[in-house]
């Protein structure tokens, strides 16, 4: 089943009531038109959701670290105990080092969490594959929030870092991020070889969030 991710980042479109609102959208989604979508909402918004939506959430960012004398870090055990079923590691408007991203992923695999590793090129792709986490989002950064989806502008970097994992760790789901919206995005996503998308502003930002992510699934 084609998966879709929706990361609601800081958008005011997409915060508290409002992510609660599109939360509900996304489950509409899921169940009428057979994709699996994934929502990523800002860690306050986690148990809420949770709460009301049976379709998994997950974190935008997660520590590698334990239980302990730290400050101001989000713990794999504190989003579990809220109802996340996984997160997003390394995304890169929140980079981390390699070993931070190791440390994350063993973090979340202790707690019981599936991971979405974050990469911008075939390089990282490989390196981050070789982690093992559940899946890889490939999103050339300067592609993010522009409209332009990666599918199109860069082909390549989907079809290569496809072939990649396939030889590093095959149960590595590859997805492609960055200016996804139309259901062409999707379906030329679908076409290199990635299991979906990771997307946000243009669902996020559109007048009809409903209608965008319709048009998202239905043009594929
Ligand atoms: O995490 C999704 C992302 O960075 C892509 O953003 O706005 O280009 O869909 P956007």
């Amino acid at each position: 089943m084609t998966l879709i991710v929706l990361n609601f980042k800081c958008y005011r479109e997409s915060t508290g009531q409002e992510a609660l609102r599109l939360a509900e959208i996304c489950e509409d989604i899921s169940r009428d038109y057979a994709v699996q979508m994934v929502v990523v909402p800002q860690v306050a918004d986690i148990h809420a959701i949770s709460e009301t939506v049976k379709i998994p959430v997950y974190a935008q960012h997660v520590d590698g670290v334990g239980y302990g004398g730290f400050t101001g870090h989000v713990t794999a055990a504190s989003l579990k105990a809220a109802g996340a079923a996984g997160s997003l590691i390394n995304h890169s408007e929140r980079r981390l080092k390699l070993a931070e991203v190791d440390a994350a992923i063993s973090a979340c695999r202790n707690a019981g969490l599936e991971t979405i590793v974050c990469t911008n090129n075939v390089a990282v792709t490989r390196a981050s594959a070789a982690l093992e986490p559940d899946y890889v989002a490939v999103e050339p950064p300067e592609l993010i929030g522009s409209g332009i989806p990666v599918s199109k502008a860069n082909p390549s970097v989907i079809r290569d870092s496809v072939d990649a994992v396939k030889c590093i760790a095959p149960h590595v789901g590859v997805l492609c991020g960055a200016g996804i919206t139309h259901g062409e995005d999707l379906r030329s996503a679908l076409e290199l070889g990635s299991i979906g998308v990771l997307l946000a502003s243009g669902i996020i930002k559109a007048k009809d969030q409903r209608k965008a992510l319709e048009d998202l699934v239905t043009g594929a």
